[in-house]
Parts: C-alpha cells; sequence; structure tokens
C-alpha cells in the first residue's frame, strides 16, 4: 500500500520517516503524543492549487481551522496563501504568523459584533455573510466605524456532497448560508445597506468530499446566482467555491487539486465567467496528509472478544475516530517481527467512544511506537484538555531539521486561570 502521505511519508529499512527524519527518533526526543507535520508535503499541496490556478484572478484561502499553528500559517503565508477565518481568535492568530488581512476571508455562521469590528480593523478582503440578520448586524457596526464592509452571501446551494453528515453543509437541512431562493433577495437588501459593498458569492457544500460532481452542481447554481444578481444591476467580483477537497486515508480516490481546478476553470470558461475571480478554501486537502501523530504503546490488552492495545494518545488528541468513526491508518514507527494480532488501538480516556483504530493488525509491545497517518487536518486543531490531559507537543521537519513547533503543555498550567473559592479550604 502507498503510503498517505508519501512522498514525504516513506518506509525506510522498516522505520517510517516524515521527509528522511525517523518518527521513532523524534517520539524519542520530544517525547509522545506528539504531532508530527512536512513542511515540503504542506508547500507541494499548496503549489498543486497554485500551479493550476496560474494566470487565472484567483485567492487560494487555507481554511485554518484545519491547523491553526502559527508555524503552519506561517510557512503558507510565506508562500502566498490567504487565509479563511471562522473567529477572532483565528483572525489574531493568523495576524500573528504573518497573513495578510487583504487575503483573509471571514466566514462562519455566527459572527459576534466584536468579531466584526476586529475583522473591519484589521481590513479583511471579505465577510462571508450567512443571514439577513448579519447583514443588518455588519452594516450598523460598519457605519458605527465609518466603514463600509466588503461582503459576499454564502448561498446554501441545497447540493449533495456525499459526506458524512456532521462535516455535509450545502444541503437545506443544514444550519448554513442563505437559501438558494432568497438569495437574489439578499442580495437586494445587503446592495441597500450603505455600510455594506457588495462583493462576491460564496458557498461551501461539505469536507472529506471525494467526487468533483458536488463542486460543479454548486459551482452551477453559483453562477446562476451571480447571472440572476447581476441582471438586477448588482456587480460581483469573485466566485467562492469553498473547501471541502478530501484526502486519501485509506483506500479513497479523490480528485487531486489539479483536476478539481480545472473543472472548475473550465465550467467557468464554458458558462462564460472565465474572467471572473476564483476564491477556493481549502483545509485539510493542504494539511491532511502533511501530518501524523506519534503515540507510545502503554499495554496490550489482550482480551476473550477483543485486544486492545492502549496506547498515550486519547480522544482528545485526535478526536475524528471517536466523532465521525474516522478510519485513519496505523502504522508501527519500526518494523517488529513476529505475529500481528488484531487489536483495538485505544487511548486512556474514560470512554468506551476513545479509540483511534479498531480491528487493526499489529505487532507490538510495551513502549513502540505508533503512527496515525493523515493527522495534520482537524486533529491538533480539535484537541481538548479532557481528563486533564495535556495537549501534545508539535514539531515540523523540512529541509534545515526539526523545529519545535508548540511545546507540550504542562498539566499544573491547566488550571492556571481557574481560582479557588475564597475561605478556609
Ligand atoms: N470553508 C468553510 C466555510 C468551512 O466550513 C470549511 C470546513 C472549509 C472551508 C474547509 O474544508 P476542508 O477543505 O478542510 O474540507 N472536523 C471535520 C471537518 C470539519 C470541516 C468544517 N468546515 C473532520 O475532521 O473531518
Amino acid at each position: 500500500m502507498t503510503l498517505p502521505g508519501a512522498p514525504s511519508l516513506a518506509r525506510v529499512r522498516g522505520a517510517l520517516q516524515l521527509d528522511g527524519h525517523a518518527l521513532d527518533d523524534l517520539a524519542r526526543r520530544y517525547g509522545t503524543p506528539l504531532y508530527v507535520y512536512s513542511r515540503p508535503s504542506m508547500l507541494r499541496a499548496l503549489a498543486a492549487y497554485q500551479r493550476a490556478l496560474q494566470g487565472r484572478r484567483h485567492l487560494i484561502c487555507y481554511a485554518m481551522k484545519a491547523n491553526a499553528n502559527l508555524a503552519v500559517l506561517q510557512a503558507l503565508a510565506a508562500a502566498g496563501c490567504g487565509f479563511d477565518i471562522v473567529s477572532g481568535g483565528e483572525l489574531e492568530r493568523v495576524l500573528a504568523a504573518g497573513g495578510q488581512a487583504g487575503r483573509i476571508v471571514f466566514s462562519g455562521v455566527g459572527k459576534t459584533r466584536a468579531e466584526m469590528r476586529q475583522a473591519l480593523l484589521a481590513g479583511v478582503r471579505c465577510f462571508n455573510v450567512e443571514s439577513l440578520a448579519e447583514l443588518d448586524t455588519l452594516d450598523a457596526v460598519a457605519r458605527e466605524q465609518g466603514c463600509r464592509a466588503p461582503v459576499s452571501l454564502r448561498v446554501n446551494p441545497d447540493v449533495d456532497a456525499g459526506t458524512h453528515p456532521y462535516i455535509a453543509t450545502g444541503l437545506k437541512a443544514n444550519k448554513f448560508g442563505i437559501a438558494h431562493d432568497q438569495a437574489l433577495h439578499a442580495y437586494r437588501h445587503a446592495a441597500s445597506l450603505p455600510g455594506l459593498r457588495v462583493l462576491g458569492i460564496d458557498c461551501h457544500i461539505g469536507s472529506q468530499i471525494v467526487q468533483v460532481a458536488p463542486y460543479l452542481d454548486a459551482l452551477d447554481r453559483l453562477l446562476d446566482l451571480v447571472e440572476a444578481v447581476e441582471a438586477s444591476g448588482i456587480p460581483l467580483q469573485h466566485v467562492d467555491v469553498g473547501g471541502g477537497l478530501g484526502i486519501a486515508y485509506g483506500s479513497e480516490q479523490p480528485p487531486d487539486a489539479t483536476e478539481l481546478v480545472a473543472a472548475l476553470l473550465a465550467r467557468l470558461d464554458a458558462r462564460g465567467h472565465g474572467a471572473r475571480e476564483l476564491l477556493l478554501e481549502p483545509g485539510r486537502s493542504l494539511v491532511g496528509n502533511a501530518g501524523v501523530l506519534v503515540t507510545e504503546v502503554l499495554v496490550p490488552k489482550p482480551g476473550v472478544h477483543k485486544n486492545f492495545c492502549v496506547v498515550d494518545a486519547a480522544m482528545n488528541d485526535l478526536l475524528r475516530p471517536a466523532l465521525y468513526e474516522a478510519w485513519m491508518a496505523i502504522e508501527p514507527c519500526v518494523e517488529r517481527a513476529g505475529p500481528a494480532p488484531t487489536w483495538d488501538v485505544v487511548g486512556p480516556v474514560c470512554e468506551s467512544g476513545d479509540w483511534l483504530g479498531r480491528d487493526r493488525a499489529l505487532a507490538v509491545q510495551p513502549g513502540d511506537h505508533l503512527a496515525v497517518l493523515s493527522a495534520g487536518a482537524y486533529g491538533m486543531a480539535m484537541a481538548s484538555n479532557y481528563n486533564s490531559r495535556p495537549r501534545a507537543a508539535e514539531v515540523m521537519v523540512d529541509a534545515d531539521g526539526v523545529h519545535l513547533v508548540r511545546e507540550r503543555e504542562q498539566p499544573g498550567r491547566l488550571f492556571e486561570g481557574e481560582h479557588l473559592l475564597p475561605g478556609p479550604p
């Protein structure tokens, strides 16, 4: 099997390496659980989008919710990437990492007035607005600040992305976006508000999408609206088709960025919109296969019904299996000879839902290191301190070596902001 994450990830004489760095060595040096990211792999993924869009007006806005480590943002910003943010916290983070406000789109179904003010002050490129009420609030906030807020309307195209229900977002039943049949009215309303400047249209139909067809359906629906909106006298600059391109965790065969972008551009051309600026908001497809989570085997627990391999990473470190029953490959960092019974790989958290992989054939001994692959997206980003577990350290590897890009949390610091009640204990 090709390792998801290749060519950065490779097995060399039995040892799993990321860009030539043995994961087993990194685990010994930095401890576990440990996230390890490949900078070259992220930049290659970005370059594929950039190449496919060359010569076209475009902006790639990395959906930083996938992995918001400062070094990840820094690497992508330095390579010319823009960002898709969904909170004031993300805005602060990306500016701290060197991202340019003029290349930021602000998505999200519930922005606070404070976040709107913050983003206006920073000078973000565009607000992706999701409701009439949000248009009114943003208009008021912008007028209070004596400026006009650039807006795009996020339309819910009612397209089935064919993905897990928790991460499908483009269906009528989802909370996201403005219904397609109300969008024209919403545009007229937006254009009538003095605190707003209508800039574009956007959608995001879901995540881990493994086909091109739903994108083309969504684009068609957007272009129908663009034509109707412009016919009513409101010009639009850009079309933003969101993110969502899937990656191979196992046997999936998603289209690559080149194929997806080519199909989108061909459809834009075919419908006479070739000159329009195209925005994309990829998250997972830029960073997912660039990262792994390394964990140590604590206790192999053979049982009557099941064998459990208890490791030191848990659902608090990597929530995707517990939350979505997501399948993620698990590989030994160093191959071991001998029998490989089938294990459920589980963490130490006090929940039966705390598992990283089920029915995995592995030859393991206590102290061995395992790597959960394709963990660069929505891994650390969704980590929590459940069970008062400190969050993992993160390192980034590149041609210069290994960089510690986030220190391991210290248990005592987790309750630093808490206060005991006054009076005797
Ligand atoms: N744009 C918007 C407005 C989004 O809501 C998202 C993701 C993206 C872009 C990026 O989508 P991507 O290219 O990463 O698929 N935690 C889940 C994924 C949640 C995605 C939420 N929105 C998971 O681990 O699978």
